[in-house]
């Protein structure tokens, strides 16, 4: 299984256009040891050539011509992007959508809640249906009981995929914000019949249970939500009030924080983070925070990242 990571930031990416915080100022400034990066999308493939796109970001026209995996070789209107995986109805995980209209009809996979959500509040399924048949739902429909489903995707015949629902938050537009059912958030643990191998991707994750651990101690390698270092960052910024609780993420600090979290995985398992504010102190490489995870054996995704599974 190959990963490509197409953008590691969360929401705003790095720098975000409205935003003074020292690291969105710093980055400007090309202060070293911060980087750029575009916001939170991974592409997915088998065989390097048909590509799972998981999210797309509004980033995602920078984000194809930074990775030629994904730009047209074959005819006169052609793409790496073979179908696109939603983990969410975010609007950084969606609004890409919008980008890819030319390439209609595109198979969309996702739950019935983002369907939901992508067809009111934010209506991208019903508005794309003018681009030559728009986004054709591929439904993922999760055991009521188990909070989980296993399916497959017809780009990446050798990889088998369990979507898992996920304790974080529905978007701010939708109905269920504040109070989210299963299917509005999903972890996908993805495995190589192949060569055994297996990923655990989870960019939105506000709290785990024991299934989500589980399948996180499974996983060769786990690729999990970096938002943010403090659950209270953006309000110590003087940015915002919500917490990560509040917006549904689990804060990397703390006793029951995602390093803790982390560190109860395999020794062997590598561990990297994604979706990354920035607001976040392990952006900046020189930071104590990030010698913290570097303690830990943590890595913090890049963009342009290629993951070899
Ligand atoms: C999130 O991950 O919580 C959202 O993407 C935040 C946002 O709307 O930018
Ligand atoms: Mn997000
Ligand atoms: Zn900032």
């Amino acid at each position: 299984m190959q990963v490509l990571i197409l953008g590691s930031a969360a929401g705003g990416g790095f720098p975000q256009w409205n935003c003074n915080c020292p690291n969105c100022q710093g980055v400007r400034a090309g202060q070293p040891g911060l980087t750029p990066r575009t916001q939170s999308s991974i592409a997915i493939s088998s065989d390097g050539e048909r590509w799972l796109l998981c999210n797309a970001s509004p980033d995602i026209r920078a984000q194809i011509a930074a990775n030629p995996e994904l730009q047209p070789r074959r005819g006169i209107r052609d793409s790496g992007i073979a179908e696109i995986l939603l983990v969410d109805a975010q609007i950084d995980h969606v609004t890409g959508l919008l980008s890819l209209r030319e390439g209609c009809p595109l198979d969309v996979w996702c739950t019935p809640s983002v369907h939901r959500d992508l067809s009111s509040g934010f209506p991208l399924f019903p508005m794309l249906q003018h681009w030559q048949g728009g986004l054709r739902w591929q439904p993922i429909e999760m055991d009521v009981e188990s909070r989980r489903v296993g399916f497959s995707v017809p780009s990446c015949p050798d990889l088998r995929f369990t979507a898992v629902a996920l304790d974080s938050n529905a978007p701010p537009y939708s109905p269920r914000r504040g109070s989210p059912a299963p299917g509005d958030n999903l972890g996908l643990f993805i495995e190589d019949i192949a060569n055994a191998t297996s990923l655990l991707y989870a960019p939105g994750l506000g709290a785990l249970d024991d299934e989500i651990r589980t399948l996180m101690k499974q996983a060769g390698c786990v690729l999990v939500d970096g938002t943010l270092w403090h659950d209270d960052e953006l309000q110590r910024l003087g940015i915002s009030r919500s917490s990560g609780a509040d917006m549904g993420h689990l804060a990397l600090a703390g006793e029951r924080g995602m390093i803790r979290e982390l560190d109860a995985l395999p020794a062997t398992t590598r561990r990297i983070l994604i979706h990354i504010n920035n607001t976040n102190p392990i952006l900046d490489e020189t930071s104590a925070e990030r010698a913290v995870l570097d303690e830990h054996g943590i890595e913090v995704a890049f963009d342009g990242m290629r993951l070899s599974l």
